[in-house]
């Protein structure tokens, strides 16, 4: 059975969500990372993701200027990073400067991926697509890496974005 409730009730019920942090390039050649729970595979042949960005965001300036990003799917040990890449504006802050988080640079596109991530997948940008409040980004994966390393992925568990990790 099921009761009518508010969109604001309902969708309180999605936790476990996945967390990924995405990267581009500013253009004065500054990496922004930004962390996204909204996030799917788009395509398996080719391999393409995507992602939506608040319209607000700096990260939407940064994806149309490099054209390429980066998507890194943090590790446990990761959820402070992930929690201050997704509390800072790379508006006015340098967040890789700020918060000591390893990148490496990327093999296939302008920007960087991150060293202790479970996997990250360059992406190079195929189109974007206005989605109300949001911009839908829609990448084609060109490079996927794993760690070395068994981690286990960074997800957000509960409101609040309370973090938390599966076996
Ligand atoms: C766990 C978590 C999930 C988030 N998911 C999204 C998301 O899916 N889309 C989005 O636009 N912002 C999301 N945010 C908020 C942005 O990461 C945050 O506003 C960030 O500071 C924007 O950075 P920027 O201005 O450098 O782009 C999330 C934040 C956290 C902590």
């Amino acid at each position: 059975m099921q009761k009518l409730v508010k969109y604001e009730q309902a969708i309180k019920t999605k936790y476990p969500e996945q967390v990924v942090i995405a990267i581009a390039k500013d253009k004065e050649g500054k990496a922004n990372p930004v962390t996204l729970g909204w996030t799917m595979i788009a395509s398996g042949d080719p391999p393409m993701m995507a992602i939506a960005v608040a319209k607000t965001h700096y990260s939407i300036k940064t994806i149309r200027h490099s054209k390429c990003f980066t998507i890194a799917f943090p590790s446990a040990e990761m959820a402070d990073a992930a929690l201050f890449f997704g509390s800072k504006s790379g508006r006015d802050t340098d967040k890789f400067a700020d918060f000591d988080c390893r990148a490496v640079p990327a093999k296939k596109v302008d920007s960087v991926l991150l060293a202790d991530a479970v996997a990250n997948f360059e992406c190079s940008l195929e189109w974007q697509k206005p989605a109300g409040d949001h911009i839908i980004f829609v990448g084609k994966v060109v490079a996927s890496h794993i760690n070395t390393k068994p981690k286990k992925r960074l997800y957000t568990v509960g409101t609040g974005h309370k973090m938390g990790s599966f076996s």
